[in-house]
């Protein structure tokens, strides 16, 4: 390969402004992992090797990554954190073995995009430096290292906010913490590194003043836009970076045709799809491998996760699917939960407060109001009354439901299953069926009414009497 480089990623502190037991890297935005967005920059310009240098749950990091589909991960582990000097030095010898430039990634940037990264490589190789810092203009520079330029603007060195001194706090060009470096070069600067004297960690950053002092080459790129170097530190940050992601991701879509309502309070996972003219209203959350097809609406505050909608499909708000495939023209809601395993048919309407489990639904069949369906098959052109529930646990097992086509169950009815309505059979309301119901029959199983005459006149009297 034609001057080939590999990528460091750092990533093994905890992050204790996250206040969490849980390590920051594995923290979401965005619909994903701040690793895995970090960890797909880098894929994405096809570098020798990616060294996510791992520490504070390696474990589950490796994990999530592995699980995520990122294989042949060259991994290095530092076990203490002493600073992010030291987390190359722990992976001197790989490292110095990989590749002779290293692109030195953070996992807490998840906003960088390998588009920028590419530039920075670029710059690298043209001017030929020794090490290139990707930096930012910001307006507010609280919390990064501040970057030092000479009386001819040439960098002379990264001061980290907790050593500067007030001049040095008014500097509004930051370091991103990404950087270009001539691996060789960089591991002979680490090892003269000298811990911080406030704080004893190794900073990376104090390299960049060692090269200078020993008259390498060190240029700088300025990030064009600034959205994207947002290191992320604790869950006011995380929750900032998410709702940029998002914007992002919201963008894409309206651009290739999907109506997006009020798309800052919209979240669309990394790998949903959305066919055009599409509308999706406020507050819809689309999780997971969802896949919506064209012109379908779907409705405020519906949460949608691994599911299909086919063409012109409706979801009226609040309505939750997950794992499901509905068919074109069916309309799901408002506050209908569509659990996983269902099979929607074209044009079935599925309404207020009914949730289906794992059933087949039909064409065209109605379930407008308060019922359950679970473990169903219900026949084309069915309809299910207000209230209708399958009785579909025994206290042991699951039983199925079959109703075939055209059938009516009236309103407020109980089907135990393992029990069949026929075709074009009707179930008398607020019967509990027992006993299968064979085609074009009526089943009524319900307390024959009696109605007594006067009774609550009657019954006045005798109140009145007492007193
Ligand atoms: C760092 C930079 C700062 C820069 C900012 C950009 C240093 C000393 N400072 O500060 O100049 O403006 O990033 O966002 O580098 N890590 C390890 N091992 C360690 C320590 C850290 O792997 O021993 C990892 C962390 O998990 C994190 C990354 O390195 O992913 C950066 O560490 P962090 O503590 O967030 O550095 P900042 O204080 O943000
Ligand atoms: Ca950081």
């Amino acid at each position: 390969m034609k001057n080939p480089f590999s990528v460091a990623i750092l990533a093994a502190g905890l992050g204790t402004r996250f206040k969490s037991r849980k390590a920051k890297v594995l923290h979401s935005a965005g619909g994903r992992t701040m690793i895995e967005h970090v960890v797909g920059a880098a894929v994405a310009l096809k570098p020798a090797a990616i060294h996510p240098i791992v520490g504070h749950q390696a474990e589950d990091v490796i994990r999530l990554l592995t699980e995520a589909g990122y294989g042949g991960l060259r991994y290095i582990r530092q076990k203490q954190q002493r600073g992010t000097g030291h987390a190359l030095l722990t992976g001197r010898k790989q490292l110095e073995a990989s590749a002779p430039t290293l692109l030195v990634l953070s996992g807490d940037t998840p906003l960088l995009r390998s588009a920028t990264l590419g530039s920075l490589l670029a710059r690298h190789r043209r001017s030929r430096a020794t090490a290139t810092v990707l930096t930012a203009e910001v307006s507010d520079p609280a919390g990064y290292g501040r970057v030092l330029r000479d009386g001819s603007g040439a960098l002379s060195g990264i001061v980290e906010q907790r050593s500067a001194i007030p001049e040095q706090l008014a500097i509004r060009e930051i370091n991103t913490g990404i950087y270009c470096f001539q691996t060789r070069e960089l591991f002979a600067a680490l090892r003269r590194l000298r811990p911080d004297p406030l704080t004893a960690e190794y900073y990376l950053t104090d390299v960049i003043s060692l090269l200078v002092r020993g008259r390498s080459k060190v240029s700088a790129l300025t990030c064009p836009d600034v959205t994207e170097i947002a290191g992320v530190n604790h869950r006011v940050e995380l929750a900032r970076v998410d709702g940029l992601l998002r914007h992002r991701r919201a963008e894409q879509f309206m651009l290739s045709g999907v109506t997006i309502l009020s798309p800052e309070t919209v979240s669309i996972g990394p790998d949903v799809s959305i066919g055009p003219d599409t509308v999706i209203e406020a507050g819809v959350h689309l999780h997971g491998k969802t896949k919506i097809g064209r012109d379908c609406r779907i409705g405020a505050f519906s949460v949608i996760s691994d599911s299909t909608l086919a063409a012109s499909a409706s979801v009226l708000p609040s309505s939750v699917i997950t794992e499901s495939r509905i068919a074109s023209g069916a309309r799901i809601g408002p506050f209908s939960h569509i659990r996983p395993g269902c099979e929607i048919g074209a044009g079935a309407q599925i309404g207020a407060f009914v949730e289906v489990k794992k059933s087949r639904i039909g064409r065209n069949v109605r379930a407008h109001h308060l019922a359950y369906l679970g473990d169903a098959v219900i026949g084309s052109n069915a309809n299910i009354g207000a209230g209708t529930i399958t009785c579909n646990y025994d206290g042991a097992v699951k039983h199925q439901t079959e109703v075939e086509d055209n059938a009516f169950i009236g309103s407020g009815s109980e089907l135990v299953a393992p029990v069949r309505v026929g075709k074009n059979a009707y179930v008398a309301a607020g019967s509990t069926i027992t006993e299968s119901v064979p085609p074009e029959a009526l089943a009524i199983a319900r307390a024959r009414q009696r109605n007594r005459k006067d009774w609550a006149k009657h019954r006045r009297k005798k109140i009145a009497n007492k007193k």
